[in-house]
């Protein structure tokens, strides 16, 4: 059935009637992983998989919350210490805490809600499921006054206060802004952003998931980000975006050798950003693709946040003469990105599916990537 249509029946058994339905959006991101903490750029865009909700207000103080995808209910109130249990059920009270903490308004509603965004793959369901909130409860509540980027940090500060994840702004950036055909480039110290028309003639976007599950809370991806914030401090700067090589290496005897590595990273990749942008616009594809071999590299040797089942498909990727193949997202886990020339895509899959099965008994997923609109009303 499709995703709507589940949705709205759902609802009407549930709650009987109906509310107005919204969605927002999964992303990609071609290049700049880990820079967003670290005040540097990103290049994402949102995707055709998202996460859809039916709400209505209910009248009351209370929010009553069923996820079709867990098959799971929950109801909770509207204060601090009201928090739910479940953690699918934190996101939705994180983005009402987090209005209201701003001076926004919300109450009570009654909401069924599932979505296509694979969980665990690294696509960011969990920003798509705060920013369908966001938008919603901005549409429904506040007349719309949150502005775009309100909603955004509105998102993280849910994943920071209610979800244990430090994470930057790229992912809820991402699924607030993103725009049909269209990646973006954020300055994420300014908060600039530009949109840069993504049109690959020959080439597709492919990801491969590994199905290995990561989870951020309490993960090593907090660590990272504490390894960046300290070189920083070291260095006397606010960011990592301020720093070069050889700043690095001139406090290199002071910190660990850990740190180091982290920071050296972070320093390749805020400009490999720029670089793609600029492959890019001039159609440059193979230099697109060289720097996306590069961000694996880094990500696996010095950010180590890849692993075994993510290097074995970019070992794939490079044995079949893909142009660019790295990791995405926070790592740990999920999927592989790959800019692969439409004539190799079906050997490359082939190949990708027969190799790893044989190794690690069970085939990666495929996803053909969709570049396409954010958070939006879906209807009336
Ligand atoms: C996760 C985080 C993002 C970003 C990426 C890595 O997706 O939510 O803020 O740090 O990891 O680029």
């Amino acid at each position: 059935m499709e995703l709507k249509e589940k949705i709205t029946s759902t609802f009407e058994s549930r709650f009987g009637g109906h509310g107005t339905i919204y969605a927002s959006a999964g992303r990609i991101n071609l290049i700049g992983e880990h820079t967003d903490y670290n005040g540097g750029f990103v290049f994402p865009g949102a995707i055709d998989k998202v996460i859809m909700a039916e709400i209505r207000a209910n009248g009351t103080d209370t929010v009553r919350a069923y996820s079709i995808d867990i098959d799971d209910y929950a109801e909770f109130g509207l204060n601090e210490e009201d928090a739910p249990k479940a953690s699918w059920a934190r996101y939705i009270f994180g983005v009402c805490r987090e209005i209201i903490k701003r001076g926004g308004k919300v109450q009570g509603f009654d909401t069924v809600f599932a979505g296509n965004v694979p969980l665990g793959a690294g696509l960011s369901s969990s920003a798509a499921l705060e920013s369908c909130f966001a938008f919603a409860l901005n549409d429904m509540f506040n007349g719309n006054a949150i502005d775009k980027f309100e909603l955004a940090r509105i998102g993280q500060s849910t994943e920071h206060n209610y979800c244990g994840v430090n994470c930057g702004i790229m992912d809820q950036f991402a699924s607030v802004f993103g725009k049909k055909d269209h990646l973006m480039r954020l300055d994420c110290r300014s908060m600039e952003f530009e949109y840069f028309p993504f049109k690959a003639d020959g080439y597709t976007l492919v990801l491969l998931d590994s199905v290995v599950k990561h989870e951020l809370a309490d993960s090593p991806y907090n660590k990272r980000r504490a390894s960046c914030e300290r070189v920083a401090k070291r260095l006397g700067i606010e960011t990592l975006r301020d720093a070069d090589m050889e700043m690095l290496d001139s406090i290199k005897s002071d910190i660990t050798a850990e740190d180091y590595f982290r920071a050296k990273f972070v320093i390749e990749e805020k400009e490999r950003v720029l670089t793609v942008c600029d492959a890019l616009v001039k159609g440059d594809f193979d230099t697109v693709g060289r720097c996306m071999y590069e961000t694996h590299n880094g990500l696996s040797k010095d950010y180590e946040v890849s692993c075994e089942e993510l290097d074995y498909l970019n070992d794939i990727a490079k044995e079949c003469g893909v142009v660019g193949s790295r990791i995405m997202g926070g790592g740990f886990g999920g999927c592989t990105i790959n800019l692969v020339k439409d004539e190799l895509l079906p050997a490359f899959i082939a190949t990708a599916k027969e190799k790893f099965n044989a190794k690690y008994g069970h085939e990666p997923k495929v996803y053909e990537v969709i570049i396409s609109d954010g958070a939006h009303k879906v209807t009336e």
